[in-house]
C-alpha cells in the first residue's frame, strides 16, 4: 500500500503519536537555514501541496520511523512503503535496485517486455526538446508501469570535462547549455509521467578511473576534484539548475570527493549549493560508497543512506548530544517523501512493483518513438559525389563485425568495471548503469537486408573487422562452410556459400569448383561492390575510461574497404568523441554517418537516413579533434584532480586556443541547404538588465528571475535545396570582457523543419541566466555591462548572422 494521506486527513491526526512539529524545530547549527524546507526561505512554489502532505505524513512519526523511512524502510502506520529505485534512462534497467533490495546484489541483468531506448548521449544529438521530452517522458512511463518510484537518472554529469571519460554515454552531450536543457526537460518529463527523477551525479565526478573507493580501483581512489568557484558555477552546476527547476524529486550524489570531502558527506555542496544556492526540496541519495560516516552524512545533507550508519541509537544520540539536529531529521524524512507527493504517487493508480522477468508488457508504441529519435540523432559529416542518400544501388556490401548481431545477444552481458575499447557487434546500447535492456534489436545487416529485398539491391557482406583470406586459407570456416577445402569436395551439406564472381586478384571459390583456398575477402568484396559500407563502433561505461578515441583495426578495416571501393561510406556509432583522421580526407569515402548508441531500432533508423526517409538533422554534442593531442584534458592520475583548465573544455578550449578541430561542436549536414538571414536580437526586458544581479527571491531552482527572458532573438531560415529538412539552429553568445567567459557559447538552439523552397522564423527566448557569469566576491550570478555578440548558424564555426546588443553603460 502506498500512502493516501492528505492534509486534513493528516493534520487532525497529529495529536496522535509521538509526532514532531517540523516548523517549531529549531535551526541546525551544522547547516544553513536555507537547506531546512520548513524555514521557508526557498519559496516552495508549486512543491508546495507536496510539501504540505509530506509535513503531514512526517509529523506523524515517531523518530524511529522517521529514520526508518530515510533508510529505505517501510512504515505500515502512515501506510509508506520504501520507495523502489532503478538505474536507466535508456530502459529500465536491471543491474541493480535500491529500496528493499541492496544495490550491490547485482543479481539481475535485464528488464523483460521493456523498450531499448536510444542512449541520452544520442538522445543530445537531435538537439530537440520535443523528441528529448517525448522518449524521456515514454521512459519514466515504463518505470511507472513496472512500480518503480524513482529513476537514477537523467544524467546530467560527468559532463565530459576529458574525451577519455568511461560514462559519456549516459550522458547529454558536453556543453552546460545542451546538457542542461536536456537535463531539466527530463526532470519535467519524469515528474509528468509520475516518476520522481534523480538525476545524477553530484558533483564534478568526471572519469572513471580510482572513482571507488570500495572497488579495487587503486589506493588513490576516490580521488577528489577541485574546481574554482566560477568554474563550478559556470560549467558543472549549471546544468543542475536546470534539473532543479524542471522539477527533480531526487539527486544522486558521487562516489568522489570535492575539494576532499565525499560529495555524500559535503555540506557545501549539498546543503550550500545544491539545497540552498538551487533551492532543491528533494533528496539526495549515495551512488555506492558513497556514504562512510553517519554525521558527516546526514550534517552534509545526505537524506536516504543505509541503516549501518543511520541507527536508530546513534541518530538519536547525536540529537541529544548536539552533534545532529531534530530539525535535519524532519527534513530528512520529509525529502524522502516529498518527491512522491509532487508527482502525485499518492493517486492511487500506480501498478504494483514487479520483478525484472513479470510479464508486464510496458511499451505501447514506444518503439516508433526509439526510431524516430534514432534518426534523427545520426550527424551526416560528410556527403561528396551524392553518395547518400542511396538510391536502388545494384550491389552493396558490407564491413565490420558492427553491422550485424553479436553471436549471442542483444542482451549481451557487460562488466561494470569496464568494456570495450569496440565491441564484436552491433552496439546500441551501454554498458553498466547506462546498459539496456533490449527486447530485440534491429541490426544494420538486417535493415539494409529489408531494403536489398525490395530495391533488387545485391547484398553481401563479411562481419569481422580484421578477416584477411589468409587468414582462414584452406581451412573453411568463411562463409558457413566448413568442409575441408583442400580435399576438393564440397562441404557437408549445402552451406550458404557466397555466390560471387571472381574479383581482381581472387582466386576460385573454393568448395564450389574444386578450387584449393580461399581468397574472398575485404579488397575482394569491397572492389565488387556499387556501395561499400564500414561499420565501426566505440564502447566504454561505467567503472572504466576509455583507452582509445580510434582503434587501429577498425581503422584500418575502413582504409582497405576504401582502397579497393570508390564509394565508401562509414558508419560509425561511438559512446563519446571518436577520431576518424586515419582515413577521413580519403576521397574514395565518399560519406560518413555518425552517432551514438540508438537502441533498439539502430538498423531502422539508420537505414531510413541512409535511403533518405529521413533528412539527417543530427548535430556534435562534441569536438571531434584531429588528433587526440588536440584535446586539453586526459585522465586523471593521481589522488587529487585539479580542474586547472577551468571552463575550458570541450569548443570552449580549441575556440580559445584556436585548435582546428575536424569537425566542431555542433556540426552536421542536411541532404538539403539553408541560408540564414535577417536576425533581430531585441531586450525585452531593460528594466531587470538595468540590474547587475538577479533581485528575486530564492525559490525551487534558484532566485526566480533567473529564469525570466530579457532578451530575444530572431531569425529568418530558408531552405533553398530541392527536399525538406529540419535545421539545428544555434544561437551563441559572446559576452563582453569583464565577464571573463570563453569565446562563444551556445544560448540557444531550435530545430525547426522547414519543407524545400519555404523559409521559417526561428526565434530565441535568452533568459537572465544566459547572458549572466558567476560573480564570486558577489556569490551572485552578474550581468556583465559592455556588448554582447549573438550569433546565429549551423554550428559553433559555422556562424551565419550576428548583432551586437549593449548592456548597461
Ligand atoms: C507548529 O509550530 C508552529 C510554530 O510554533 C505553530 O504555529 C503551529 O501551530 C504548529 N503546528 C502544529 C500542527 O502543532
Ligand atoms: C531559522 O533561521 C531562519 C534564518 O535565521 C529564521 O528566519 C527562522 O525563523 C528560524 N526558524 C526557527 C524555527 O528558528
Ligand atoms: C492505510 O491503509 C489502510 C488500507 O487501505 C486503511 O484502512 C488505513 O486507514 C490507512 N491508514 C492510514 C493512516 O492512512
Ligand atoms: C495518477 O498519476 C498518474 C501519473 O501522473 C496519471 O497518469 C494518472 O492519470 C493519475 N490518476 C489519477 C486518478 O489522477
Ligand atoms: C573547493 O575549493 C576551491 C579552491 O579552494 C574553491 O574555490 C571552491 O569554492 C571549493 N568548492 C566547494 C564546493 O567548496
Ligand atoms: C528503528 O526502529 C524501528 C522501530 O523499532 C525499527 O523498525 C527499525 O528497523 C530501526 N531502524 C534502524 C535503522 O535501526
Ligand atoms: C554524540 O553522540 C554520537 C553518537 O553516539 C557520538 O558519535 C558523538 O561522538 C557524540 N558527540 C558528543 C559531542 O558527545
Ligand atoms: C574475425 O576474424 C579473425 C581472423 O579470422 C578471427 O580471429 C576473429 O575471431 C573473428 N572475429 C569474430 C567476431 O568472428
Ligand atoms: C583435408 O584433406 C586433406 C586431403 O584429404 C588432408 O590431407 C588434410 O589433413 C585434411 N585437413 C583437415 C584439417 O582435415
Ligand atoms: C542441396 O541442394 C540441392 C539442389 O538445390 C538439393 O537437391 C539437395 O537436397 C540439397 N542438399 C542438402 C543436404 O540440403
Ligand atoms: C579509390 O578506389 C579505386 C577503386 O575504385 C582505387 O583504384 C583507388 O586507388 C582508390 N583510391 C584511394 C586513395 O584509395
Ligand atoms: C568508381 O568506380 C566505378 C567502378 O570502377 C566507376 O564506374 C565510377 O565512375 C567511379 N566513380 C568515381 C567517382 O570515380
Amino acid at each position: 500500500m502506498r500512502p493516501t494521506i492528505n492534509v486534513v486527513a493528516a493534520a487532525l491526526l497529529l495529536p496522535l503519536g509521538a509526532a514532531q512539529n517540523t516548523t517549531s524545530s529549531t535551526n541546525t547549527t551544522t547547516s544553513t537555514s536555507e537547506a531546512i524546507l520548513s524555514s521557508g526561505e526557498v519559496s516552495l512554489g508549486d512543491w508546495a501541496d507536496a510539501y504540505a502532505k509530506a509535513a503531514a505524513l512526517v509529523a506523524q512519526l515517531t523518530n524511529e520511523e522517521k529514520i526508518t523511512i530515510i533508510t529505505g524502510g517501510s512504515v505500515s502506520s502512515v501506510n509508506w512503503t520504501a520507495l523502489e529505485f532503478k538505474d536507466g534512462t535508456q530502459s529500465v534497467q536491471g543491474m541493480a535496485v535500491y529500496g528493499s533490495t541492496s544495490r550491490t546484489s547485482l543479481t539481475e541483468t535485464g528488464y523483460d517486455y521493456v523498450t531499448g531506448f536510444a542512449e541520452s548521449s544520442a538522445l543530445a544529438m537531435t538537439w530537440d526538446k520535443t523528441l528529448m521530452y517525448d522518449q524521456l517522458k515514454a521512459v519514466a512511463l515504463e518505470f511507472y508501469g513496472k512500480g518503480f518510484q524513482v529513476t537514477n537518472g537523467p544524467t546530467s554529469q560527468p559532463l565530459g570535462r576529458t574525451p577519455w571519460g568511461g560514462r559519456l554515454v549516459e550522458t547529454l552531450g558536453q556543453d552546460p547549455y545542451l546538457n542542461g536543457i536536456g537535463f531539466g526537460i527530463g526532470a519535467k518529463a519524469f515528474s509528468d509521467a509520475g516518476i520522481v527523477a534523480g538525476g545524477k551525479h553530484f558533483l564534478l565526478n568526471e572519469q572513471e578511473t580510482n572513482r571507488q573507493a570500495s572497488g579495487s580501483d587503486s589506493d588513490l581512489a576516490p580521488y577528489s576534484s577541485v574546481a574554482d568557484d566560477k568554474t563550478m558555477h559556470e560549467t558543472y552546476l549549471w546544468s543542475f539548475y536546470d534539473g532543479v527547476k524542471g522539477g527533480m524529486g531526487a539527486v544522486m550524489c558521487a562516489m568522489t570527493k570535492v575539494n576532499g570531502t565525499l560529495s555524500c558527506e559535503n555540506e557545501d555542496l549539498l546543503q550550500g549549493l545544491l539545497k540552498t544556492e538551487l533551492g532543491f526540496p528533494g533528496l539526495v541519495f549515495p551512488d555506492v560508497g558513497g556514504q562512510t560516516n553517519a554525521f558527516e552524512s546526514a550534517n552534509g545533507g545526505l537524506d536516504y543512506g543505509s541503516s549501518t550508519y543511520w541507527t536508530n541509537a546513534t541518530l538519536q544520540a547525536g540529537i541529544d548530544n548536539g552533534t545532529f539536529t531534530q530539525a535535519r531529521l524532519d527534513d530528512m524524512a520529509v525529502r524522502n517523501v516529498i518527491g512522491y507527493f509532487k508527482v502525485g504517487l499518492d493517486n492511487g493508480t500506480q501498478p504494483e512493483y514487479v520483478g525484472s522477468d513479470a510479464y508486464v508488457d510496458v511499451r505501447g508504441n514506444h518503439s516508433t518513438i526509439v526510431r524516430t529519435n534514432g534518426a534523427a540523432s545520426l550527424v551526416l559529416l560528410k556527403n561528396t559525389n551524392n553518395a547518400l542518400p542511396l538510391s536502388k544501388p545494384k550491389s552493396m556490401a558490407l564491413f565490420g563485425s558492427h553491422a550485424g548481431p553479436v553471436m549471442a545477444g542483444p542482451n549481451y552481458y557487460f562488466s561494470v568495471q569496464g568494456s570495450g575499447p569496440t565491441y564484436e557487434g552491433h552496439l546500441a546500447g551501454g554498458s553498466g548503469s547506462g546498459q539496456t535492456s533490449f527486447p530485440y534489436l534491429i541490426t544494420p545487416q538486417q535493415a539494409l537486408t529489408t531494403k536489398a529485398s525490395l530495391d533488387g539491391t545485391m547484398i553481401r557482406w563479411i562481419l569481422n573487422n580484421t578477416y584477411t583470406s589468409s587468414t582462414d586459407s584452406g581451412s573453411g570456416g568463411f562463409g558457413g562452410m566448413t568442409g575441408n577445402t583442400t580435399s576438393g569436395t564440397a562441404p557437408s551439406g549445402n552451406g550458404t556459400a557466397p555466390s560471387l564472381s571472381k574479383r581482381a586478384g581472387g582466386a576460385a571459390i573454393a568448395g564450389l569448383s574444386g578450387g584449393t583456398s580461399l581468397t574472398q575477402d575485404i579488397p575482394d568484396y569491397a572492389t565488387g561492390a556499387e556501395v561499400c559500407m564500414v561499420f565501426i563502433n566505440a564502447l566504454s561505461g561505467e567503472g572504466a575510461d576509455r583507452t582509445e578515441l580510434r582503434n587501429t583495426d577498425q581503422d584500418d578495416l575502413v582504409s582497405t574497404v576504401a582502397e579497393n571501393c570508390n564509394n565508401t561510406i562509414v558508419v560509425v556509432n561511438t559512446v563519446g568523441a571518436r577520431l576518424l583522421d586515419a582515413w577521413i580526407e580519403n576521397d574514395n569515402i565518399t560519406a560518413v554517418v555518425y552517432g551514438g548508441l540508438v537502441g533498439q531500432e539502430s538498423g531502422n533508423s539508420l537505414a531510413d537516413v541512409l535511403y533518405g526517409d529521413v533528412n539527417p538533422s543530427g548535430r556534435l554534442p562534441h569536438t571531434i579533434a584531429k588528433n587526440e593531442s588536440d584535446y586539453n584534458v586526459e585522465i586523471c592520475e593521481t589522488a587529487v584532480c585539479n580542474f586547472t583548465e577551468g571552463n575550458y573544455i570541450d569548443y570552449r578550449y580549441f575556440d580559445k586556443y584556436n585548435v582546428t578541430p575536424r569537425y566542431e561542436f555542433g556540426y552536421g549536414l542536411s541532404y538539403t541547404t539553408f541560408d540564414y538571414s535577417d536576425l533581430t536580437v531585441n531586450i525585452t526586458n531593460s528594466t531587470a538588465l538595468a540590474s547587475t544581479y538577479p533581485t528575486g527571491g530564492l525559490a525551487v531552482g534558484g532566485k526566480t528571475d533567473l529564469w525570466d527572458e530579457v532578451i530575444s532573438a530572431s531569425v529568418t531560415v530558408a531552405n533553398n535545396g530541392t527536399v525538406d529538412g529540419n535545421e539545428v539552429s544555434q544561437l551563441y553568445v559572446e559576452y563582453p570582457t569583464a565577464a571573463d567567459q570563453p569565446v562563444r557559447q551556445l544560448r540557444g538552439f531550435e530545430r525547426t523543419l522547414i519543407s524545400s523552397g519555404s523559409s521559417a522564423t526561428v526565434t530565441f527566448s535568452v533568459r537572465r541566466r544566459d547572458v549572466s557569469f558567476w560573480d564570486v566576491a558577489a556569490q551572485e550570478w552578474a550581468i556583465a555591462s559592455g556588448n554582447y555578440v549573438f550569433s546565429v548558424g549551423a554550428s559553433s564555426r559555422d556562424l551565419r548572422v550576428s548583432q551586437t546588443v549593449t548592456v548597461g553603460t
